[in-house]
C-alpha cells in the first residue's frame, strides 16, 4: 500500500494516553515520506524505511496501541516493493522499556491475560518478510529487549542497555525473552542475565552476541540507516530467503534446516536477479537487482 501524508508529523499531536510529539531524531529528508501520528511514525526513504516507537513519556513502553500500530506500519511496508530493508528504533533514551506495566500488568489475571492474545502481535512481528534491523539506543528492557530480538539484525548505540528485568516484577519473560536470549547467548549468561535482571551494555551485548555493531552516540541512527541501504541494494528474494534459513537454524534440527537451505539456494538460480549478479561479476560492473 502507497502512503503519501509528508513527512513533517513530528509537528502533529499523538493519539494516545499521555503522548507529546515524537523527539526529532529522525531526520526529514527531501524524499521522506511519513504516516500513522500517534504511537509509531514511519518514514519512507526508499529503498528502506524506518518506523519509530513514538511513546516518548513512558520510554516506549508496549501497550496495546503501539503494538497494534507497529503490526500494522510493518504489514504496509512489508507489502511494499519499493521498500526493502526496516530500521524499527525507539527514541535516544529508549528503544523500548518493556511492556506497559501500568497498563497491562495492575489488575491483571491469567484469563485476562490469555485474552489479550499477545501472541498474535509477535508473530505477525516475525513473520514479516523484508528485512528488519533493530536500532537500539537507550533502554530495551524487557518486551524491548524481546522485540529487538524478533528483529533479524541488532544494532545498538554505545548508550544502549538491554535487559530482561521482569523477575523484578514477579513475573519472568513473556514474549521470547527465555527462548530468543538462551538461543543468542547460551543458557548460562542467559540465566544469569533473566534471574538478576541487570542491564547488559552495548559492548557487552556485542561481546555475547546479541548485538552485531555499536555505533557512536552521536550518528547511531545514521549508521543503522546506512546498513539498512547496503542491505537494501542486496537481491530480495535473496534476502528473504537468507533469513528465513538463519531462522531455521534457530528453529528446527539441522536436517532441515540443511533442506531448507538447500532447497532455497537451487530456487534462487530461477531468479532474474541471480543472472543479473553472476552477469555483473562476470562482466566487472555493479549489479542492479530488481527483486525478481
Ligand atoms: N511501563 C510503564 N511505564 C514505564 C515503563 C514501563 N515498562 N518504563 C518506564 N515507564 C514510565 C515510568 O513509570 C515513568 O513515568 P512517570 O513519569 O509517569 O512516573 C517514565 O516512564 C520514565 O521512567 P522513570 O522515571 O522510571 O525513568 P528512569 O530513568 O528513572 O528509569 C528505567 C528508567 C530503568 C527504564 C525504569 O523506568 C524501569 O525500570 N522501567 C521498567 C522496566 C521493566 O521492568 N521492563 C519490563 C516490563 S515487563 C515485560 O516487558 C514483560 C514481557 O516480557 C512482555
Amino acid at each position: 500500500m502507497r502512503l503519501t501524508a509528508p513527512a513533517v508529523l513530528h509537528a502533529l499531536p499523538a493519539r494516545g494516553r499521555g503522548i507529546k510529539p515524537v523527539a526529532p531524531i529522525l531526520g526529514d529528508t527531501e524524499v521522506g515520506r511519513a504516516e500513522v501520528p500517534n504511537t509509531v511514525i514511519v518514514t519512507r526513504e526508499p529503498p528502506i524505511a524506518v518506523i519509530q516507537l513514538n511513546r516518548p513519556d513512558v520510554l516506549n513502553a508496549l501497550n496495546e496501541e503501539v503494538l497494534a500500530d507497529l503490526v500494522k506500519a510493518l504489514g504496509e511496508l512489508d507489502d511494499d516493493d519499493t521498500v526493502r530493508c526496516i530500521v524499527l528504533t525507539g527514541s535516544e533514551r529508549a528503544f523500548a522499556a518493556g511492556a506497559d506495566i501500568k497498563e497491562n500488568f495492575i489488575g491483571a489475571t491469567p484469563v485476562s491475560m490469555l485474552e489479550q492474545d499477545l501472541t498474535q502481535r509477535w508473530e505477525a512481528i516475525r513473520r514479516i518478510k523484508t528485512p528488519l534491523i533493530a536500532a537500539v539506543s537507550g533502554y530495551a528492557l524487557g518486551g524491548g529487549c524481546e522485540l529487538a530480538m524478533t528483529c533479524d539484525i541488532i544494532v545498538a548505540s554505545e548508550t544502549a542497555k538491554f535487559g530482561q528485568p521482569e523477575i523484578n516484577l514477579g513475573i519472568i519473560p513473556g514474549a521470547g525473552g527465555t527462548q530468543r536470549l538462551t538461543r543468542a547467548v547460551g543458557k548460562w549468561v542467559a540465566n544469569e542475565i533473566i534471574l538478576t535482571g541487570r542491564f547488559v551494555s552495548a559492548q557487552e551485548a556485542k561481546a555475547i552476541g546479541l548485538v552485531a555493531q555499536v555505533y557512536p552516540a552521536a550518528t547511531w541512527l545514521d549508521d543503522a540507516k546506512a546498513l539498512a541501504r547496503t542491505i537494501a541494494e542486496k537481491p530480495p528474494i535473496a534476502a528473504r530467503l537468507a533469513t528465513e534459513a538463519i531462522d531455521l537454524a534457530w528453529n528446527s534440527t539441522l536436517d532441515a534446516g540443511l533442506e531448507f537451505e538447500r532447497r532455497s539456494f537451487y530456487l534462487l538460480f530461477a531468479t532474474e536477479d541471480k543472472k543479473e549478479g553472476v552477469d555483473a561479476f562476470v562482466n566487472k560492473r555493479k549489479p542492479v537487482f530488481k527483486g525478481k
